[in-house]
Protein backbone atom coordinates (compact mmCIF):
# COMPACT_ATOMS: atom_id res chain seq x y z
CA UNK A 1 0.00 0.00 0.00
CA UNK A 2 1.08 3.90 -0.66
CA UNK A 3 2.78 5.53 1.93
CA UNK A 4 0.21 8.52 2.22
CA UNK A 5 -2.96 5.99 2.34
CA UNK A 6 -1.40 3.87 4.73
CA UNK A 7 -1.61 6.98 7.34
CA UNK A 8 -4.49 8.16 6.51
CA UNK A 9 -5.82 4.39 7.28
CA UNK A 10 -4.10 4.16 10.37
CA UNK A 11 -5.00 7.85 11.41
CA UNK A 12 -8.72 7.11 10.82
CA UNK A 13 -7.99 4.46 13.12
CA UNK A 14 -6.37 6.47 15.85
CA UNK A 15 -7.32 7.39 19.45
CA UNK A 16 -5.64 10.01 20.69
CA UNK A 17 -5.88 11.34 24.10
CA UNK A 18 -5.56 14.72 25.88
CA UNK A 19 -5.74 14.50 29.65
CA UNK A 20 -4.35 17.81 31.98
CA UNK A 21 -5.47 19.66 34.88
CA UNK A 22 -8.86 22.64 34.19
CA UNK A 23 -7.84 25.51 31.96
CA UNK A 24 -4.47 23.78 30.74
CA UNK A 25 -6.51 24.20 26.67
CA UNK A 26 -7.40 20.53 26.42
CA UNK A 27 -10.69 21.80 24.97
CA UNK A 28 -9.75 24.63 22.34
CA UNK A 29 -6.55 22.22 21.66
CA UNK A 30 -8.54 18.88 21.04
CA UNK A 31 -11.47 20.12 19.27
CA UNK A 32 -8.76 22.22 16.58
CA UNK A 33 -6.45 19.15 16.62
CA UNK A 34 -9.35 16.29 15.71
CA UNK A 35 -10.80 19.19 12.79
CA UNK A 36 -7.49 19.40 11.82
CA UNK A 37 -7.09 15.87 11.34
CA UNK A 38 -10.52 14.59 10.43
CA UNK A 39 -11.09 12.81 13.79
CA UNK A 40 -14.02 12.84 15.94
CA UNK A 41 -13.99 14.85 19.03
CA UNK A 42 -15.16 13.93 22.41
CA UNK A 43 -15.10 15.81 25.57
CA UNK A 44 -15.26 13.77 28.47
CA UNK A 45 -15.46 16.45 30.92
CA UNK A 46 -18.46 17.85 29.25
CA UNK A 47 -20.13 14.30 30.15
CA UNK A 48 -19.12 14.59 33.83
CA UNK A 49 -21.11 18.27 33.96
CA UNK A 50 -23.77 17.23 32.21
CA UNK A 51 -24.61 14.33 35.27
CA UNK A 52 -23.87 17.08 37.72
CA UNK A 53 -26.20 19.92 36.19
CA UNK A 54 -28.95 17.03 36.24
CA UNK A 55 -28.28 16.72 39.79
CA UNK A 56 -28.25 20.24 40.76
CA UNK A 57 -31.79 20.99 38.15
CA UNK A 58 -33.69 18.16 40.34
CA UNK A 59 -31.84 19.78 44.08
CA UNK A 60 -30.30 16.57 44.47
CA UNK A 61 -27.00 16.65 46.89
CA UNK A 62 -23.39 16.13 44.62
CA UNK A 63 -22.36 14.91 47.37
CA UNK A 64 -24.18 11.82 47.71
CA UNK A 65 -23.10 8.85 45.61
CA UNK A 66 -26.32 7.15 45.96
CA UNK A 67 -28.02 9.95 43.97
CA UNK A 68 -25.43 10.74 41.48
CA UNK A 69 -25.79 7.12 40.21
CA UNK A 70 -29.28 7.06 40.22
CA UNK A 71 -28.85 9.95 38.02
CA UNK A 72 -26.09 8.81 35.67
CA UNK A 73 -27.63 5.41 34.73
CA UNK A 74 -31.23 7.24 34.20
CA UNK A 75 -30.53 10.26 31.98
CA UNK A 76 -29.31 10.15 28.17
CA UNK A 77 -26.03 12.03 27.24
CA UNK A 78 -25.20 12.75 23.29
CA UNK A 79 -22.28 14.41 22.22
CA UNK A 80 -23.11 15.99 19.06
CA UNK A 81 -21.16 18.26 16.30
CA UNK A 82 -22.96 21.53 15.36
CA UNK A 83 -20.68 23.70 13.10
CA UNK A 84 -17.59 22.61 13.91
CA UNK A 85 -18.14 22.55 18.11
CA UNK A 86 -19.17 19.90 20.36
CA UNK A 87 -22.34 20.36 21.90
CA UNK A 88 -24.17 18.21 24.65
CA UNK A 89 -27.59 17.18 24.75
CA UNK A 90 -29.62 16.02 27.89
CA UNK A 91 -32.20 13.97 27.37
CA UNK A 92 -32.17 15.51 23.76
CA UNK A 93 -31.85 19.24 25.27
CA UNK A 94 -29.07 21.47 23.72
CA UNK A 95 -26.95 22.16 27.51
CA UNK A 96 -23.93 23.14 26.34
CA UNK A 97 -24.59 26.48 27.92
CA UNK A 98 -25.65 25.52 31.00
CA UNK A 99 -23.29 23.22 31.82
CA UNK A 100 -20.01 25.59 31.74
CA UNK A 101 -22.00 27.72 34.43
CA UNK A 102 -20.06 28.67 37.45
CA UNK A 103 -22.23 26.71 39.52
CA UNK A 104 -21.64 23.73 37.82
CA UNK A 105 -17.82 24.12 37.93
CA UNK A 106 -18.14 24.37 41.25
CA UNK A 107 -19.90 20.62 41.90
CA UNK A 108 -18.56 19.05 39.14
CA UNK A 109 -15.21 17.83 40.75
CA UNK A 110 -17.62 15.68 43.93
CA UNK A 111 -19.86 14.41 41.07
CA UNK A 112 -17.32 12.98 39.35
CA UNK A 113 -15.37 11.48 41.81
CA UNK A 114 -17.69 8.89 42.76
CA UNK A 115 -16.64 5.29 41.39
CA UNK A 116 -20.42 4.75 40.12
CA UNK A 117 -20.79 7.67 37.88
CA UNK A 118 -16.88 7.26 36.17
CA UNK A 119 -18.08 3.61 35.33
CA UNK A 120 -21.00 4.22 33.49
CA UNK A 121 -19.21 7.60 31.45
CA UNK A 122 -16.48 5.46 30.70
CA UNK A 123 -18.89 2.99 29.21
CA UNK A 124 -20.69 5.57 27.21
CA UNK A 125 -17.25 7.30 26.04
CA UNK A 126 -15.75 3.98 24.71
CA UNK A 127 -18.98 2.82 23.03
CA UNK A 128 -18.23 6.41 20.94
CA UNK A 129 -14.74 5.49 20.54
CA UNK A 130 -15.43 1.82 19.27
CA UNK A 131 -14.40 3.03 15.57
CA UNK A 132 -11.73 4.80 16.40
CA UNK A 133 -10.94 8.27 14.86
CA UNK A 134 -11.02 10.16 17.73
CA UNK A 135 -9.75 12.94 20.03
CA UNK A 136 -10.63 12.46 23.10
CA UNK A 137 -9.94 15.07 26.36
CA UNK A 138 -10.35 14.95 29.70
CA UNK A 139 -8.24 13.87 32.79
CA UNK A 140 -8.42 9.76 32.77
CA UNK A 141 -8.42 9.18 28.96
CA UNK A 142 -4.91 7.93 28.51
CA UNK A 143 -4.94 6.15 31.38
CA UNK A 144 -8.08 4.61 32.58
CA UNK A 145 -10.92 5.17 29.54
CA UNK A 146 -8.29 4.34 26.60
CA UNK A 147 -5.05 2.77 27.99
CA UNK A 148 -4.79 1.47 24.45
CA UNK A 149 -5.01 4.99 22.46
CA UNK A 150 -2.24 5.22 19.64
CA UNK A 151 -0.97 9.07 21.07
CA UNK A 152 -1.44 9.96 24.20
CA UNK A 153 -1.45 13.98 25.22
CA UNK A 154 -0.42 15.56 28.96
CA UNK A 155 -1.11 19.33 29.03
CA UNK A 156 -0.04 21.26 31.84
CA UNK A 157 0.10 25.35 32.44
CA UNK A 158 1.12 27.23 35.13
CA UNK A 159 -2.50 28.17 37.35
CA UNK A 160 -2.16 31.80 35.97
CA UNK A 161 -2.17 31.04 32.60
CA UNK A 162 -4.93 28.57 33.14
CA UNK A 163 -7.25 30.80 35.05
CA UNK A 164 -6.30 33.76 32.42
CA UNK A 165 -7.72 31.05 29.37
CA UNK A 166 -10.84 29.70 31.52
CA UNK A 167 -11.59 33.69 31.92
CA UNK A 168 -11.66 34.63 27.94
CA UNK A 169 -13.30 31.12 27.49
CA UNK A 170 -16.33 32.81 30.23
CA UNK A 171 -16.44 35.66 28.32
CA UNK A 172 -16.60 34.17 24.79
CA UNK A 173 -20.26 32.90 26.05
CA UNK A 174 -21.17 36.28 27.68
CA UNK A 175 -20.65 34.41 31.28
CA UNK A 176 -18.56 37.27 33.48
CA UNK A 177 -16.32 36.23 36.76
CA UNK A 178 -13.55 37.66 38.55
CA UNK A 179 -9.69 35.92 37.74
CA UNK A 180 -9.76 35.59 41.32
CA UNK A 181 -12.73 33.34 42.05
CA UNK A 182 -11.52 31.69 38.74
CA UNK A 183 -8.38 30.70 40.34
CA UNK A 184 -9.58 29.44 43.13
CA UNK A 185 -12.51 27.69 41.59
CA UNK A 186 -9.36 25.56 39.55
CA UNK A 187 -7.04 25.26 42.15
CA UNK A 188 -9.92 23.69 44.00
CA UNK A 189 -10.94 21.39 41.34
CA UNK A 190 -6.84 20.36 40.52
CA UNK A 191 -6.80 19.20 44.36
CA UNK A 192 -9.97 17.14 44.16
CA UNK A 193 -8.87 15.75 40.46
CA UNK A 194 -5.65 14.54 41.43
CA UNK A 195 -6.48 13.03 45.36
CA UNK A 196 -9.38 11.16 44.52
CA UNK A 197 -9.84 7.70 44.98
CA UNK A 198 -11.09 6.90 41.35
CA UNK A 199 -9.11 7.59 38.65
CA UNK A 200 -7.02 10.45 39.81
CA UNK A 201 -5.36 13.10 37.45
CA UNK A 202 -2.20 11.54 36.96
CA UNK A 203 -0.14 12.15 33.19
CA UNK A 204 0.06 8.84 32.06
CA UNK A 205 3.10 6.56 30.94
CA UNK A 206 4.32 6.90 27.27
CA UNK A 207 2.60 10.24 27.11
CA UNK A 208 3.90 13.48 25.13
CA UNK A 209 4.51 15.88 28.13
CA UNK A 210 2.84 19.80 26.62
CA UNK A 211 3.65 22.86 28.91
CA UNK A 212 1.10 25.52 26.94
CA UNK A 213 2.04 28.13 29.41
CA UNK A 214 4.06 29.87 26.61
CA UNK A 215 2.49 28.35 23.44
CA UNK A 216 -0.17 29.88 21.53
CA UNK A 217 -2.97 27.70 20.84
CA UNK A 218 -1.83 27.24 17.33
CA UNK A 219 1.86 26.55 18.39
CA UNK A 220 0.23 23.86 20.55
CA UNK A 221 -1.61 22.02 18.23
CA UNK A 222 1.19 21.66 15.76
CA UNK A 223 3.02 20.30 18.07
CA UNK A 224 0.36 17.52 18.93
CA UNK A 225 -0.62 17.20 15.30
CA UNK A 226 3.17 16.90 14.60
CA UNK A 227 3.57 13.98 17.01
CA UNK A 228 0.17 12.00 15.81
CA UNK A 229 1.06 12.22 12.15
CA UNK A 230 4.73 10.95 13.55
CA UNK A 231 2.82 8.23 15.17
CA UNK A 232 0.41 6.77 12.31
CA UNK A 233 3.52 6.72 9.97
CA UNK A 234 5.13 4.66 12.34
CA UNK A 235 2.42 2.49 13.08
CA UNK A 236 1.93 2.29 9.19
CA UNK A 237 5.13 1.05 8.67
CA UNK A 238 4.58 -1.80 11.54
CA UNK A 239 1.54 -2.77 10.50
CA UNK A 240 1.33 -6.15 8.14
CA UNK A 241 -1.12 -4.66 5.27
CA UNK A 242 -3.15 -7.85 2.90
CA UNK A 243 -1.01 -9.09 0.59
CA UNK A 244 2.18 -8.63 2.94
CA UNK A 245 4.24 -11.62 4.99
CA UNK A 246 4.78 -10.88 9.07
CA UNK A 247 7.95 -12.58 9.93
CA UNK A 248 7.16 -12.38 13.21
CA UNK A 249 4.25 -15.32 12.93
CA UNK A 250 7.03 -17.49 11.63
CA UNK A 251 6.15 -21.05 13.26
CA UNK A 252 9.06 -23.89 13.75
CA UNK A 253 7.28 -26.71 11.88
CA UNK A 254 6.59 -28.92 14.73
CA UNK A 255 5.22 -25.72 16.71
CA UNK A 256 3.32 -24.82 14.13
CA UNK A 257 1.89 -28.30 13.66
CA UNK A 258 0.72 -28.62 17.75
CA UNK A 259 -1.10 -24.85 17.63
CA UNK A 260 -2.73 -26.49 14.46
CA UNK A 261 -3.98 -29.83 16.47
CA UNK A 262 -4.91 -28.08 19.58
CA UNK A 263 -6.78 -25.38 18.18
CA UNK A 264 -8.67 -28.06 15.94
CA UNK A 265 -9.09 -30.12 19.52
CA UNK A 266 -10.47 -26.90 21.09
CA UNK A 267 -12.40 -26.18 18.31
CA UNK A 268 -14.37 -29.12 18.04
CA UNK A 269 -14.94 -30.31 21.39
CA UNK A 270 -14.93 -26.71 23.57
CA UNK A 271 -16.52 -24.75 20.45
CA UNK A 272 -13.47 -22.46 20.66
CA UNK A 273 -13.68 -18.64 19.13
CA UNK A 274 -11.39 -16.38 18.98
CA UNK A 275 -12.24 -12.60 18.60
CA UNK A 276 -9.54 -9.82 17.51
CA UNK A 277 -6.94 -11.35 15.59
CA UNK A 278 -6.35 -7.62 14.18
CA UNK A 279 -4.82 -6.68 16.93
CA UNK A 280 -1.64 -8.62 16.02
CA UNK A 281 -1.21 -7.41 12.57
CA UNK A 282 1.89 -5.48 13.25
CA UNK A 283 5.66 -6.05 12.39
CA UNK A 284 6.52 -6.39 16.35
CA UNK A 285 6.53 -9.33 19.25
CA UNK A 286 4.90 -8.67 22.06
CA UNK A 287 3.92 -9.47 25.61
CA UNK A 288 0.85 -11.15 26.49
CA UNK A 289 -0.99 -10.42 29.65
CA UNK A 290 -3.57 -13.21 29.71
CA UNK A 291 -6.16 -13.94 32.88
CA UNK A 292 -5.58 -17.46 34.32
CA UNK A 293 -8.27 -19.71 35.26
CA UNK A 294 -6.68 -22.88 34.60
CA UNK A 295 -3.35 -24.99 33.58
CA UNK A 296 -4.90 -25.33 30.41
CA UNK A 297 -4.42 -21.41 29.79
CA UNK A 298 -0.61 -21.44 28.22
CA UNK A 299 -1.72 -24.38 24.86
CA UNK A 300 -5.29 -22.74 24.81
CA UNK A 301 -3.95 -18.92 24.61
CA UNK A 302 -0.72 -19.85 21.92
CA UNK A 303 -3.14 -22.12 19.75
CA UNK A 304 -5.39 -18.97 19.52
CA UNK A 305 -2.72 -16.43 19.21
CA UNK A 306 -0.75 -18.74 16.61
CA UNK A 307 2.65 -17.61 17.84
CA UNK A 308 5.23 -18.79 19.13
CA UNK A 309 5.49 -17.65 22.82
CA UNK A 310 7.19 -18.05 25.79
CA UNK A 311 5.34 -18.67 28.80
CA UNK A 312 6.33 -19.45 32.43
CA UNK A 313 5.74 -23.12 34.22
CA UNK A 314 6.05 -23.89 37.62
CA UNK A 315 9.14 -25.83 38.46
CA UNK A 316 7.66 -29.39 40.01
CA UNK A 317 6.38 -29.62 35.75
CA UNK A 318 9.94 -29.97 34.89
CA UNK A 319 10.52 -32.99 37.40
CA UNK A 320 9.26 -35.15 35.11
CA UNK A 321 12.41 -35.46 32.41
CA UNK A 322 9.99 -36.51 29.59
CA UNK A 323 7.35 -34.03 30.07
CA UNK A 324 9.92 -31.07 31.16
CA UNK A 325 12.11 -31.24 27.81
CA UNK A 326 8.51 -31.60 26.13
CA UNK A 327 7.54 -27.97 27.58
CA UNK A 328 10.77 -26.81 27.11
CA UNK A 329 10.30 -27.72 23.27
CA UNK A 330 7.30 -25.15 23.56
CA UNK A 331 9.39 -22.52 24.95
CA UNK A 332 8.28 -22.94 28.81
CA UNK A 333 10.48 -21.28 31.51
CA UNK A 334 10.23 -23.07 35.01
CA UNK A 335 9.70 -20.36 37.93
CA UNK A 336 9.54 -21.20 41.49
CA UNK A 337 6.03 -21.45 43.24
CA UNK A 338 4.69 -18.84 41.22
CA UNK A 339 7.48 -16.45 42.39
CA UNK A 340 9.61 -14.63 39.21
CA UNK A 341 12.55 -14.28 40.63
CA UNK A 342 15.52 -12.53 39.49
CA UNK A 343 17.04 -15.30 37.25
CA UNK A 344 14.00 -15.53 35.78
CA UNK A 345 13.13 -11.98 35.32
CA UNK A 346 17.04 -11.64 33.32
CA UNK A 347 15.82 -14.65 30.68
CA UNK A 348 12.51 -12.91 30.41
CA UNK A 349 13.92 -9.65 29.38
CA UNK A 350 16.59 -11.73 27.49
CA UNK A 351 14.71 -13.26 25.38
CA UNK A 352 11.80 -9.85 24.63
CA UNK A 353 15.51 -8.17 23.70
CA UNK A 354 16.10 -11.16 21.38
CA UNK A 355 12.48 -10.08 20.01
CA UNK A 356 10.60 -12.93 21.63
CA UNK A 357 7.16 -12.97 22.80
CA UNK A 358 6.22 -13.98 25.99
CA UNK A 359 3.00 -14.83 27.71
CA UNK A 360 2.47 -14.01 31.69
CA UNK A 361 -0.48 -14.33 33.59
CA UNK A 362 0.02 -10.93 35.93
CA UNK A 363 -2.44 -12.31 38.24
CA UNK A 364 0.36 -14.82 39.24
CA UNK A 365 -2.25 -17.83 40.24
CA UNK A 366 -5.66 -18.88 38.35
CA UNK A 367 -8.95 -17.82 39.12
CA UNK A 368 -11.40 -20.45 39.67
CA UNK A 369 -14.07 -18.47 39.65
CA UNK A 370 -12.71 -16.40 36.69
CA UNK A 371 -13.08 -13.04 38.61
CA UNK A 372 -10.17 -10.77 37.82
CA UNK A 373 -7.99 -11.12 40.56
CA UNK A 374 -5.34 -8.59 41.39
CA UNK A 375 -2.06 -8.10 39.95
CA UNK A 376 1.37 -9.27 41.17
CA UNK A 377 2.87 -6.62 38.91
CA UNK A 378 5.75 -7.26 36.64
CA UNK A 379 4.71 -6.72 33.24
CA UNK A 380 4.76 -2.55 33.67
CA UNK A 381 8.39 -3.51 34.71
CA UNK A 382 9.29 -5.45 31.69
CA UNK A 383 7.46 -3.31 29.02
CA UNK A 384 9.13 -0.23 30.31
CA UNK A 385 12.23 -1.76 30.79
CA UNK A 386 12.39 -3.48 27.14
CA UNK A 387 10.05 -1.09 25.54
CA UNK A 388 8.16 -3.78 24.53
CA UNK A 389 3.88 -3.46 23.41
CA UNK A 390 1.79 -5.70 25.65
CA UNK A 391 -1.13 -7.07 24.24
CA UNK A 392 -3.92 -8.02 26.79
CA UNK A 393 -5.69 -11.50 26.28
CA UNK A 394 -8.90 -11.80 27.97
CA UNK A 395 -9.74 -16.04 28.10
CA UNK A 396 -12.94 -17.19 28.93
CA UNK A 397 -14.41 -20.70 29.85
CA UNK A 398 -11.14 -22.29 30.25
CA UNK A 399 -11.93 -23.23 34.22
CA UNK A 400 -15.52 -24.62 32.67
CA UNK A 401 -13.96 -26.92 30.58
CA UNK A 402 -16.83 -29.41 31.26
CA UNK A 403 -19.59 -27.06 30.50
CA UNK A 404 -18.03 -26.45 27.16
CA UNK A 405 -17.69 -29.78 26.08
CA UNK A 406 -21.23 -30.55 26.96
CA UNK A 407 -21.81 -27.27 24.83
CA UNK A 408 -23.36 -25.43 27.45
CA UNK A 409 -20.66 -22.67 27.47
CA UNK A 410 -18.24 -22.04 24.83
CA UNK A 411 -14.00 -21.20 25.10
CA UNK A 412 -13.32 -17.84 24.11
CA UNK A 413 -10.28 -16.06 23.41
CA UNK A 414 -10.12 -12.16 22.90
CA UNK A 415 -7.11 -10.77 21.88
CA UNK A 416 -7.10 -6.79 23.27
CA UNK A 417 -5.72 -3.47 21.80
CA UNK A 418 -2.28 -3.30 22.30
CA UNK A 419 -0.14 -0.96 24.84
CA UNK A 420 2.45 0.62 23.04
CA UNK A 421 5.16 2.85 24.57
CA UNK A 422 7.03 5.44 22.37
CA UNK A 423 10.26 4.25 21.31
CA UNK A 424 11.41 7.67 22.71
CA UNK A 425 9.69 8.03 25.58
CA UNK A 426 11.66 8.77 29.26
CA UNK A 427 9.74 8.05 32.03
CA UNK A 428 10.11 10.57 34.80
CA UNK A 429 9.00 8.32 37.66
CA UNK A 430 10.14 4.65 36.53
CA UNK A 431 8.32 3.09 40.00
CA UNK A 432 4.65 5.14 39.34
CA UNK A 433 4.76 4.25 35.17
CA UNK A 434 5.70 0.52 35.84
CA UNK A 435 2.26 0.65 38.71
CA UNK A 436 0.27 2.86 36.20
CA UNK A 437 1.39 0.34 33.19
CA UNK A 438 -0.07 -2.68 35.26
CA UNK A 439 -3.06 -0.75 35.97
CA UNK A 440 -3.69 0.51 32.22
CA UNK A 441 -3.40 -3.78 31.90
CA UNK A 442 -5.97 -4.44 34.04
CA UNK A 443 -7.94 -1.87 33.40
CA UNK A 444 -7.83 -2.88 29.80
CA UNK A 445 -8.93 -6.67 30.53
CA UNK A 446 -12.21 -5.28 32.86
CA UNK A 447 -12.94 -3.79 29.76
CA UNK A 448 -12.75 -6.41 27.64
CA UNK A 449 -14.23 -8.77 29.99
CA UNK A 450 -17.50 -6.97 30.42
CA UNK A 451 -17.72 -6.89 26.80
CA UNK A 452 -17.15 -9.83 26.61
CA UNK A 453 -20.66 -10.21 28.73
CA UNK A 454 -22.44 -8.06 26.71
O1 LIG B 1 -12.51 19.61 31.43
P1 LIG B 1 -13.62 20.21 32.28
O2 LIG B 1 -13.15 21.36 33.11
O3 LIG B 1 -14.85 20.51 31.49
O4 LIG B 1 -14.03 19.04 33.30
C1 LIG B 1 -14.97 19.24 34.29
C2 LIG B 1 -14.71 18.33 35.48
O5 LIG B 1 -15.02 17.00 35.13
C3 LIG B 1 -13.30 18.32 36.03
O6 LIG B 1 -13.16 19.15 37.15
C4 LIG B 1 -13.09 16.91 36.47
C5 LIG B 1 -14.12 16.11 35.74
N1 LIG B 1 -13.57 15.22 34.71
C6 LIG B 1 -13.16 13.99 35.11
O7 LIG B 1 -13.20 13.68 36.30
N2 LIG B 1 -12.70 13.09 34.19
C7 LIG B 1 -12.64 13.42 32.90
N3 LIG B 1 -12.20 12.51 32.01
C8 LIG B 1 -13.04 14.70 32.48
C9 LIG B 1 -13.50 15.59 33.42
Amino acid sequence: MEKEQAIKEVLSEMIVTIDGPAGSGKSTTASLLAARLGLRYLDTGAMYRGVTYAMLREGLDPESEESAARIAASISLELKDEEGRSALYLDGVNVEREIRSSEVSRFVSPVSRHGSVRREMVKIQRSIARAGGIVAEGRDTGSVVFPFAHTKVFLVADAEARARRRQGQLESMGVSESIDDIRENINKRDKIDSSREHSPLTRPPGSILVDTSDLTIVQQVETIEKAVLDVASKLASLRVWPGERNDFEHLALHYGLTLFIVRVFCRLFFRLKIYGKRNLRYREHFIFASNHTSYADPPIVSCGLNLEVAFLAKKELFRNRLFGGFISQYKAIPIDRGEIGRRTLKLIISKLESSESVLMFPEGTRSKTGELGTFKGGIGFLSLHTGTTIVPVFIRGSNELWDCFLRRKRLELHIGPPIRLPVDYESEDKKLDYRLLNQMVFETLRMMKDESED
